[in-house]
């Protein structure tokens, strides 16, 4: 088989399964959004079924999600078509609940080839992602009017049980509410309020990082959207919120002490959270946004660092939720370094200085917390203008050395002029540097090496 796709639902359209494309790629398609995969439901089959059907036409294997079988990840054998979905293409039979007791608990997900598309439909979390268009035939199977409901902006569940079924749901309708720009009705909100402590079973990977490589699990998913102060706010007001981040629940109506901050620390925190996302800042500084004052509660009382407290907290919450561990360090060091002074009237050195204090990446995600954070209280112009000043000064001075790297000399050619492998060598090179970065011109071979040099006479 050869040919030319456009996607890869023209190309399983090619295979003759009668699979429809389902879940949120229909959604995302609605809204013209462009869906970051596809998933397809095949009828009339179970997992051997859809196997056997996908055999002949490459390499399948068995999708697992939390220790179910949910269907079957396949590696077309054509070079064109695994091009349109390196990772794969997910496919599964239709699956429903079926009850295995009397409680509310008790029942399975199984696959069935009798179960129909509107039963596969009925399972899932949000009308907004109950609908399924056939492939052969562009039509809509859309039981539960979600087209209309997102239309409408309206997040309502499929059944009452939707969130008992998947307590992790709590989470994706705050994350839709950040992303989708939808709101829940009134009976998706009660059952939210109602369902809000079981949020505290989800495993803390389906939250944070973990079973996700790049840390995207429905927590940054709400904190990458648009809205994620608003989504923070109805986490709040339902109870979700301190059962999700219960390193959240002191700061929620806490009084700040200082008279420059307005709001309580909770609403202060959302309102930095949407500055950075207003800002475009990317996870990490959201992150650091959301941890980043939780010491405080703590500190106003004991009289410790409010920022160096935050960062132990931070970097539990993150590892509590799974986050890779570049991700948590990182966030950490944001929260552990964000409370720094800004200065007046920062001057070219001082930009220079605070690169090589922090590098280039951690020094603008710093100056990018702080604006959020400095929007989220009351500062004054000529604040924000030292901020603004700061920023254009680090952007303009980051080709300047500021690493070690940067130094004209290696350590081994310091070596080449006597100095022997060990600390000494170590703290020759940072003192270089500090000159450096004082004086960018000394930063020429023989200078440096004339400078070393001078260093080892002066001796310890
Ligand atoms: N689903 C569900 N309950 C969950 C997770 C998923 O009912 N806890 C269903 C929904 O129909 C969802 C589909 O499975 O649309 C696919 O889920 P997922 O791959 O996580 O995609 P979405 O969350 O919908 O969208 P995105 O691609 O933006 O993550």
């Amino acid at each position: 088989m050869g040919g030319v796709w456009n996607d890869a639902a023209a190309y399983i359209d090619s295979l003759g399964l009668d699979a429809y494309v389902v879940g949120g790629a229909v959604r995302d398609e609605l809204l013209g959004r462009r869906a970051p995969d596809q998933d397809f439901l095949v009828p009339g089959v179970d997992q051997r079924g859809l196997r056997a059907l996908l055999e002949p036409h490459g390499k399948v294997e068995d999708l697992e999600v939390a220790g179910q079988l949910v269907g079957a990840r396949f590696f077309p054998r054509d070079r064109e078509a695994r091009q349109l979905a390196p990772a794969g293409i997910e496919l599964a039979p239709p699956r429903a609940e079926r009850s295995t007791g009397p409680g509310r608990h008790d029942f399975e997900i199984v696959a069935d080839p009798s179960i129909t598309v509107e039963e596969d439909l009925r399972r899932r979390d949000f009308t907004v992602n109950a609908i399924a268009r056939r492939l052969a035939t562009g039509e809509l199977v859309d039981p539960f009017g979600g087209a209309d409901d997102l239309r409408a902006g309206v997040l309502r569940t499929v059944t009452p049980q939707s969130f008992a079924e998947d307590p992790l749901r709590l989470v994706r309708a705050l994350r839709f509410v950040s992303q989708l720009d939808v709101e829940p009705d009134e009976q998706t909100l009660r059952q939210m309020r109602e369902q809000a402590q079981s949020v505290a079973l989800v495993s803390a990977e389906r939250v944070g990082g973990g079973i996700h490589a790049d840390g995207m699990g429905e927590l940054s998913k709400l904190l990458l959207g648009a809205r994620p102060a608003h989504a923070l706010r109805l986490a709040r007001d339902t109870g979700v919120l301190a059962e999700l981040l219960p390193e959240l629940a002191p700061a929620i109506g806490y009084a700040q002490r200082s008279g420059r901050q307005h709001l309580p620390l909770d609403e202060h925190t959302f309102a930095v959270v949407q500055g950075a996302a207003d800002a475009g800042a990317p996870l990490e500084v959201r992150l650091a946004a959301l941890l980043h004052d939780l010491g405080k509660p703590q500190t106003d009382l004991d009289g410790g660092n409010h920022a160096a407290r935050g960062a132990q907290i931070a970097s539990a919450v993150l590892g509590r939720l799974r986050y890779p561990t570049r991700t948590r360090q990182y966030v950490t060091r944001l929260v552990r370094e964000h409370a720094f002074h800004e200065l007046p009237e920062p001057t070219a050195l001082d930009a220079r200085r605070f690169l090589a204090r922090h590098g280039e990446r951690l020094a603008l995600d710093l100056l990018a917390h702080k604006a959020a954070d400095m929007g989220a209280k009351h500062r004054t112009d000529a604040e924000h203008a030292a901020l603004a000043r700061l920023r254009r000064l680090l952007e303009a001075e980051r080709g300047q050395p500021h690493r070690l790297g940067d130094l004209a000399v290696s350590g081994s050619d310091l070596i080449d002029i006597g100095f022997a492998e060990g600390p000494e060598l170590g703290r020759t090179l940072q003192a270089l540097l500090d000159e450096v970065v004082e004086e960018p011109e000394l930063n020429e071979r023989e200078t440096l090496l004339a400078r070393a040099r001078e260093r080892r006479q002066e001796g310890p």
